[in-house]
């Protein structure tokens, strides 16, 4: 509901109020963000100063208690006294860069505002909240835009300014969203890292200063995320105040949060401003992207469960949107660039065997690729590993009931390529200079017309000629040396946002010619994994490092922001190849089921007990598929908490899978407790009515066991629980486990549990 009173503005969604006023002069003065108010005065809550402040900057003489500094707002700007960073800078060819806009009117309307080619979240449910601020001198208009349902908590943003003038103005930066937060008591989460290891969680005090969370890589990048949260010191897992932020871009970002000397705390996020110069012509706009916010006061999770709700039903979209994603198979670690049709074939019927349902054919596919140093640009197969084309190691895979899915690298080009001899202007490059290189290859200039509509028509023939059902949109270097080659048509400062929008121009144009193709998004693992790539694929590779434990960090950081149905989870070989860990099948599989599940390892070489393994793993995984990737995740107890123990949930009204994984194993430790939140993890039980509770049969690792293999008969762990509880002493006091292994007595009773093991538990309703 939004509601336009008397100057004040009240956005309220179910839980949660947003209010901001008309105040003093026209400036927009933020009120408050939290818990939903059904009635409130906002008087109350306005920030003006009734004494002056010694030093500070009052707004004018005849405003003298207006302190711009200390007073909380919707839109900010430099030079009138606000010595905090600004939403907007923008100056005119004389330098002239002191603005200040106030307000001038507003409109709402049912739906949600064209982006302009950026991408756009949707959904019927949504009113839009137009505030328009004029620039009290120079022919500027900006437009703040706020979506509101009555459905979800989460709010989207963005802004918009207009040179209504016959000058050019230079934009040097506009933030999506500003969000003014009262007090400076607040812990920042980041989720910071690099490539294996993307999404580490970072939790710390805010202290006095900015910190700035951002990506200068050109993609959103894996050193940080654009996705941040306030959370308040006390907040947990399952209760206390979080804000959530995500921007809905996958270019250069930046999130900074300031706290002020006057105890406030401004958070921007927007493109990164470090990166970014617009040359806004006479009578044109510029658009930002869109971002948005979640306030949830049941912790981390209640950010996250709005958020997850929000990217699943207003974020992804598509016939695949609410389809169970396929298991799938992909032979990039089973036989990197060493493949043929006939290895290919038998690492399809292996997996037909087992169960999977979808073979992806990997990088190496195609030109004369034998390695990482060619090809790329010529999307053709290579006729010596397929001689009878992709076309024909397709129609094979479909005869035996397979999807097909494809790899490709569209962005990029390799100096050795047919399309690199054709067109070496086509590439980023400053004339005169080599460019940097990454990967063996270089970036195509996706802000040339030219070249977004060639690739547009090379990947269409592709699609269409090999049948795929499923691609793999892969991007592994970052960007330098912005530049059209030949072309000086438009500022510098504007070429990564102009990609940025080639980018989602050919992504428009195939995703809508192919919808019912499968897109899964991916950039040398989670190197882009953000809200504006699940606009257009569903899906996105969470990260190259499939090592057990590493993947717990890495799909907990992950889960904050983004739901199980868009992380593409593989069980891969051990030892790892990425750290070289040893772990069970049944571990990787445990962690890997919280997601999309998938299969990237030589299935040929496993021996036939693996193999059965594995093909439980699909049948138990494909039975609870809605639950993994759809229920609602919940994250219960986790390393965050200083433990040595990680408990994720996956629940609906009926259902509820748990995972138990443990970092070190400590011998000789207290019983373990099953204790399950099932109210909070969405689970609806009454307190006295039983339940069933069982543990998911694991296979003994029994090369795991030294010398005690021997003492071991069953080759099943798995503690043969199952057993009825009454809901609320499942809630509360839990079940006592079975003692762990802990090299003393009768061992055979134990339950193993090695490093980085795991357990999975189901709690279903009692069929009556
Ligand atoms: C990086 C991806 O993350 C991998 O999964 C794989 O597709 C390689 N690229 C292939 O070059």
């Amino acid at each position: 509901m939004i509601e336009a009173k008397n100057g004040v503005f009240n956005l309220a969604t179910p839980n949660t109020s947003y209010i901001f006023k008309v105040g003093e002069c026209g400036v927009l003065e933020h009120l408050y963000y939290g818990k939903r108010l059904d009635a409130f005065d906002a008087e109350l809550m306005s920030n003006v100063q009734n004494v002056k402040i010694c030093d500070a900057t009052a707004y004018d003489k005849d405003h003298s208690l207006l302190f711009l500094d200390n007073l909380m707002t919707e839109f900010s700007t430099e030079g009138r006294g606000d010595y905090r960073l600004a939403s907007m800078k923008a100056s005119y060819d004389n330098g002239h860069s002191v603005l200040d806009f106030v307000y001038e009117t507003y409109s709402i309307t049912q739906g949600i505002p064209s982006m302009e080619g950026l991408p756009s979240v949707y959904g019927d449910e949504f009113c839009t909240l137009e505030v328009v601020l004029k620039e009290r001198l120079f022919p500027l208009r900006l437009r703040l835009y706020y979506l509101v349902s009555d459905e979800k908590d989460a709010i989207v943003r963005f802004s918009r300014v207009e040179n209504e003038g016959s000058e050019d103005v230079y934009i040097q930066a506009l933030a999506s969203l500003q969000l003014d937060v009262p007090n400076p008591y607040w812990n920042l989460v980041t989720l910071d890292g690099a490539w294996a290891r993307e999404r580490m969680v970072c939790d710390r005090p805010l202290r006095p200063g900015i910190h700035i969370n951002d990506s200068k890589t050109g993609a959103s990048g894996a050193f940080h995320n654009p996705a941040i949260a306030l959370k308040a010191p006390n907040a947990t897992e399952l209760q206390g105040d979080v804000i959530g932020l995500n921007l809905i871009y996958s270019g250069n970002h930046q999130e900074s949060v300031e706290l002020s000397p006057y105890g406030r705390v401004r958070l921007l996020t927007g493109i990164n401003p470090n990166t970014f110069t617009w040359r806004l012509k006479a009578k044109s706009s510029f658009t930002a992207p869109q971002a948005v916010m979640v306030y949830s006061d049941k912790g981390l999770n209640g950010m996250s469960h709005e958020m997850h709700r929000f990217v699943n039903e207003n974020v992804c979209r598509g016939p695949w949107r609410d389809k169970e994603r396929p298991v799938l198979v992909n032979n990039w670690e089973a036989t990197y660039f060493d493949f043929n049709e006939e290895k290919l074939l038998d690492l399809a019927d292996t997996a037909k065997d087992v169960g999977i349902e979808l073979f992806v054919l990997d990088d190496g596919w195609f030109g004369e690729r034998e390695d990482d140093t060619t090809s790329l640009g010529d999307w053709t197969a290579n006729g010596r590993k397929l001689p009878n084309g992709l076309a024909g190691l397709s129609s094979k895979l479909h005869e035996k009931g397979l999807m097909f899915g494809i790899w490709i690298e569209p962005e990029m080009v390799s100096e050795k390529s047919r399309l690199f001899e054709r067109h070496p202007d086509w590439r980023i490059a400053i004339p005169n200079r080599k460019p940097g290189v990454g990967r063996n290859q270089y970036i195509l200039d996706w802000t040339r017309e030219d070249v977004t509509d060639y690739m547009i028509a090379c990947i269409s023939t592709l699609l269409e000629e090999s049948k795929a059902n499923y691609v793999k949109w892969d991007m592994n270097r970052f960007f330098s040396d912005f530049n059209t080659q030949g072309s000086d048509k438009y500022f510098m400062g504007e070429f990564l946002h102009r990609y940025v929008l080639g980018f989602y121009k050919v992504l428009e144009a195939l995703t809508a010619k192919f919808p019912d193709i499968l897109f899964e998004g991916c950039a040398s693992g989670g190197n882009r994994f953000d809200l504006g790539v699940l606009c257009y694929m569903n899906q996105i590779w969470t990260s190259d490092d499939t090592d057990v434990l590493m993947r717990q960090f890495i799909q907990w950081g992950t889960s904050f922001f983004y739901p199980q149905s868009v992380m593409g989870c593989h069980v891969s070989a051990s030892p790892n190849h990425q750290s070289l860990r040893i772990s069970s099948i049944e571990d990787r599989f445990n962690v890997a089921a919280f997601g999309i599940l998938g299969y990237e390892m030589d299935l040929t070489r496993l021996p036939s007990n693996e193999l059965d393994i594995i093909k439980e793993q699909i049948r138990f995984y494909k039975k609870n598929r809605r639950l993994f990737q759809f229920g609602t995740f919940t994250r219960d107890i986790s390393y965050f908490n200083g433990g040595n123990n990680l408990k994720w949930l996956v629940a609906d009204e009926e259902h509820l899978v748990m995972l138990d994984a443990c970092m070190l194993n400590v011998p000789n430790m207290p019983n373990d407790r099953l204790v399950v939140p099932l109210l909070d993890a969405g689970f609806n039980a009454r307190g006295t009515e039983r339940l069933l509770v069982s543990s998911r049969v694991q296979r003994i690792d029994r090369s795991r066991l030294g010398d005690n293999a021997s003492k071991f008969k069953e080759d099943q762990r798995g503690l043969g629980l199952e057993t009825s509880v009454y809901a609320g002493q499942l809630e509360s006091a839990g079940i006592v486990l079975g003692q762990r292994f802990t090299g003393s007595g009768d061992i055979r009773l134990t339950r193993i549990r090695p490093d980085f093991s795991t357990e999975m538990y189901i709690v279903d309703r009692m069929m009556i």
